[in-house]
């Protein structure tokens, strides 16, 4: 499970969007949260979850759900490969990876029991 590890914890409000069995292992879900779509990942295979935006920055589709998720360089950094143009990103900061300078959202997810919430900053 991962924890939101920024400051700003007290201001995330929790929303619960799917069960741990809708999602596929190691790989990612589309969930639609307050007229948002969020790409959540199960990466099983590390025990971890990420959630990232859905829309990809390079030409605007909504995709990043559907990549490949895989460990990058000699930290394992986790990332997503956008399935269009293979362009990648961290799922820890959202860095894109490949070179680019594009950047996409990141936000916290934690899974209590068999729910799976991902976690949106209070305006
Ligand atoms: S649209 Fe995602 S890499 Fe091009």
């Amino acid at each position: 499970m991962n924890k939101p590890m920024n400051e700003f914890e007290h201001n995330i409000v929790w929303a619960q969007v799917a069960t741990v069995s809708d999602f596929p292992e190691d790989g990612g879900m589309c969930v639609q949260v307050e007229n948002q779509q969020i790409a959540i990942f199960n990466f099983a295979r590390r025990g971890e979850w990420y959630a990232t935006d859905n829309l990809c920055p390079h030409k605007q589709q909504m995709a990043l759900s559907r990549g490949m998720i895989g460990s990058h360089g000699a930290d394992c950094e986790p990332k997503v490969a956008c399935p269009f143009h293979k362009k990648t990103f961290s799922l820890k900061n959202g860095q894109c990876l490949s070179g680019d300078d594009l950047q996409i959202q990141t936000y916290p997810v934690k899974v209590e029991g068999a729910s799976v919430f991902v976690g949106l900053v209070k305006p």
